[in-house]
Formats: structure tokens, C-alpha cells, sequence
């Protein structure tokens, strides 16, 4: 393995430690960033061209070392391993001039890896929140089979965990399709602020020469130039703004992993996960555990840290640039690794989930969750709402005494609660109606849960 020589010659007549050298180096891990370094300094020959930097002949040598340093990093992995250097843009500079001669060294002016990193990492998240997006429409769309699957199926609704009322399957899905269309929102407004270009801001008061930073960014399809060059340089909101919206993410993951994880179990049985996703135990042969949910909900916690990780790194840093913000790179690769891995492995088990349609709807109609229709049943009849609350839980005590529900009371034992109480009585408690009258916007009758689908699956254009 070659030793490329330090980007700083002139000013340093001692050599640095080992140790300190390992310790600054970041290739290991910015190499990810090849691909758009080279695209980048092509994009910047151009400029330097514009500029009258470089002379046509220049230009042509520039652009073509740059495109071989692209094919031959593309085609060989080894090719980034043969020689010892301190970042990518180290690298890419290094080749460069091994393949073009002296005047690859003129392709750094005007620039400083100030820039250049900050461009890199924006070309490079941009592409990456393009996937991710992608990702997370999948997941919704999983969401939306598995609803259609189960159209008519009826689960309970909860509230702090205790039986409350029954909502259409569908409308559990829905909730967390929602929840991923915001996340897709907000994945898309960290795309909008990551795609400026900071190319021209050179090292931190911009740069000297007639660069069209316009044009550059053009090139690289930016939609916009920074317009500060101290702020450009030394800005990583771009990085916190995508480490939030992707926490969010895994949060919405992560309670949904938790919901599939309660439902398998035997408490509650209303979902059956395929062998495909599924793991056993080394020792319990009966065992059939929810891994898959487990881990994302496991690695929320891993983005969240990367979150808090980017947010103190930066906080306190002076202007401009400092070379803490190198610690940015791990964290961003680590979380668009994790929240694609775990967006996939979700719509995978969405894909891979049984809902038991009769042990759920057997759910739905015990643990008196039809108790707020008859207190809305009074109301209709003219009984003011507190009161038929305060009626129907002495009705529901009744029941709880005699071990039955509320629609297995016989009608004079009702009516002895209240003579409002009439024939009708038995329709109004059946699930059903409790679902058909939840039937305004954002409700979860059959009707207005049906409307909600077709809008999702319009929203998502599959
Ligand atoms: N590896 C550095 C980073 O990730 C690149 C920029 C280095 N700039 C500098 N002036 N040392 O931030």
C-alpha cells in the first residue's frame, strides 16, 4: 500500500504521529462518498473552465482522469485500498494527479475540502433520501394490501391499553399510513434544504476567481446556491434535519413493531406472523418470536442517539468550518443504513401477517366496548350525556356481576336502569353499528374507512 503525501506540504517541516495520523484519517468510512466526489470535481473542472482557470487542453485532462478514477473505483473495490490516504477528496486528488500529471494539481483552486465535503455529503443524501422515500411509500403500501386483505376484519381499540372501542382493521392500518405520509413529508423538506450547493464558499470567505457557482450547481442539479460562505461551510443542519425526520420514522416503526408484537402474542392472538419472519428458541420448541419487530423497534433507539449525537457535536462549534463536523459521516451512514434496512424488513412482515379475523372480532365484542354506543343511545333519546354515562357504567357494573355483556342483559333488566331503554336497543349495541355510526370524516365506519383507502392508494400513484 502506497503513502500519499499530506495535502499540506510547504508549512510543516516535522512529521505527524502515527497514532494522531490513524486518528484524523476518515477514508475508511468516506469513501462512500467516491461516487459524488468525482462527479463534484468534474462539475468544478467545468467551473474552473468557465473561469478561464483552466485552458481547453487542461479541462479535457482533468475530466478524463476524473472519469477513469470513476470507472476503475466503480468496477474494482480494491482500487480505493491501494494507497494510504487521509479522506476521499485526498484520494480522488491523489489519482488525479497520478493519471493526469501536474496539472491535476490544478483542480483544488478556487476550492477547499471545506466545500468540497459539504457538496459531497448533499449530493450523496440527497440521492440517499430519494431511496429512503421510496422505502417508506412501499411501507405504506404494504400497509394498504394488508388493509385490503382484511377489509371487513374488526379489531379492539385501545386506550391505555385497555379495551376501549372497536375500529375496522383498516383503520389501524390506516393510522399508520399516515403517520408515514408525514414522514414522507418531512423527508422531502429535508430534501428541499439539502439540495443547495455550497461549491464556490471555498475554504470559508468564498473564492476568488469568476466561478459561475450558478452553473455549477446546475450541473449538479442543486436548486440553488448557498448565499453565504461562512454559513456554508460550517452548516450541518441539513444532517440533524434528516436525523430527526428519520427518528421519526423509526418511532412510527417502532410502535408499530410494538402493536404486532402485543397482537401475536397468545394474550392477544389476533395476528399469526408466516415462519418467513419469525425465529425460534435454541431450548423452547413451542417458541415462535417476533425478532424481525423486535430489532426495529430496538434500533429506534440507535437513530435517536445518532440525532442527539449530531445536535451536540455541533452545538458550540465557532465559525466556520471545525473538524468535529467530520464525525458527521458516521452517524448519517449509519442511520440511512438502519432506516432502510428496517423500513424493508417491516413491509416484508406487513406482507407476512395473518390476521385471525375471528379471534379479533371475538375481541371486539367482549370487555363492554359497545358501553359508549348505549350512553349515546340515551343521549339520542333525550337523556343528557353525563348522565347516560353515569347509567351506563351502572349498567356495565350489572353485567360484570352477572359475568355477561351488555348486550347479553335482557331488556327489563335495562329498562330497570332506564325506561328510555326500548326494542331497539339490541341493534344499536351490535359491532356493526358501533363502527357504521363512527361515520364522519376521519371516523372508522365501513363507508368513510373505504373513502380513506381509495385516497390513500391515490396519494401513492401505485
Ligand atoms: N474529512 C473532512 C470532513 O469530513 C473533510 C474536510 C476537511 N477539511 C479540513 N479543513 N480539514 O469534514
Amino acid at each position: 500500500m502506497g503513502e500519499s503525501k499530506n495535502l499540506w506540504g510547504g508549512r510543516f517541516t516535522g512529521k505527524a504521529d502515527e497514532q494522531f495520523i490513524k486518528f484524523n484519517r476518515s477514508f475508511s468510512f468516506d469513501r462512500r462518498l467516491f461516487a459524488v466526489d468525482v462527479r463534484a470535481s468534474l462539475a468544478h473542472c467545468e467551473g474552473l473552465h468557465g473561469a478561464g482557470v483552466l485552458s481547453d487542453d487542461e479541462a479535457d485532462k482533468i475530466r478524463s482522469g476524473l472519469e477513469e478514477i470513476l470507472r476503475r473505483g466503480t468496477l474494482d473495490a480494491g482500487y480505493l485500498d491501494e494507497i494510504a490516504v487521509e479522506d476521499v477528496h485526498s484520494f480522488v486528488e491523489a489519482r488525479l494527479v497520478e493519471i493526469a500529471g501536474d496539472v491535476g494539481r490544478k483542480l483544488h483552486t478556487g476550492r477547499s475540502r471545506n466545500d468540497q465535503v459539504s457538496v459531497d455529503f448533499r449530493l450523496w443524501l440527497r440521492e440517499e433520501i430519494d431511496s429512503i422515500s421510496q422505502l417508506v411509500r412501499a411501507a405504506q403500501k404494504a400497509l394498504l394490501d394488508l388493509a385490503d386483505a382484511h377489509s371487513s376484519a374488526i379489531i379492539p381499540g385501545y386506550t391505555h391499553l385497555q379495551r376501549a372501542q372497536p375500529v375496522l382493521f383498516a383503520h389501524w392500518c390506516l393510522a399508520y399510513f399516515e403517520m408515514l405520509a408525514r414522514d414522507c413529508e418531512r423527508l422531502g423538506e429535508a430534501r428541499r434544504r439539502t439540495n443547495v450547493s455550497p461549491l464556490g464558499s471555498a475554504a470559508l470567505a468564498g473564492t476568488s476567481y469568476e466561478i459561475d457557482r450558478e452553473g455549477v450547481a446546475r450541473i449538479l442539479g442543486f436548486d440553488s446556491v448557498s448565499r453565504n460562505s461562512l454559513d456554508a461551510v460550517s452548516d450541518r443542519d441539513f444532517c440533524v434535519e434528516f436525523a430527526a425526520a428519520s427518528s421519526l420514522v423509526m418511532l412510527h416503526l417502532s410502535r408499530l413493531a410494538e402493536d404486532i408484537i402485543i397482537y401475536t402474542t397468545a394474550e392477544f392472538g389476533f395476528f399469526e406472523l408466516s415462519d418467513a419472519v419469525a425465529t425460534g428458541s435454541s431450548i423452547m420448541p413451542q417458541k415462535k418470536n417476533p425478532d424481525s419487530m423486535e430489532l426495529v423497534r430496538g434500533k429506534a433507539g440507535r437513530i435517536f442517539g445518532h440525532n442527539i449525537a449530531l445536535l451536540t457535536m455541533l452545538k458550540g462549534l465557532p465559525l466556520a468550518y471545525n473538524k468535529d463536523m467530520q464525525e458527521d459521516k458516521e452517524a448519517v451512514f449509519d442511520i440511512v443504513d438502519t432506516v432502510s434496512a428496517s423500513l424493508e424488513v417491516t413491509a416484508t412482515v406487513l406482507g407476512n401477517i395473518r390476521v385471525r379475523e375471528d379471534v379479533a372480532r371475538d375481541a371486539a365484542m367482549r370487555g363492554y366496548m359497545n358501553a359508549t354506543e348505549l350512553a349515546d343511545y340515551l343521549a339520542r333519546k333525550g337523556m343528557p350525556f353525563r348522565e347516560a354515562h353515569d347509567a351506563v357504567g351502572r349498567i356495565v357494573l350489572r353485567a360484570i356481576e352477572r359475568g355477561v355483556e351488555l348486550q347479553d342483559l335482557s331488556l327489563d333488566e335495562m329498562r330497570s336502569f332506564s325506561n328510555l331503554i326500548e326494542e331497539d336497543v339490541a341493534s344499536a349495541l351490535s359491532l356493526e353499528e358501533t363502527l357504521a355510526t363512527k361515520s364522519q370524516i376521519g371516523g372508522t365506519s365501513p363507508a368513510r374507512v373505504a373513502e380513506a383507502l381509495s385516497a390513500a392508494r391515490a396519494s401513492l400513484r401505485f
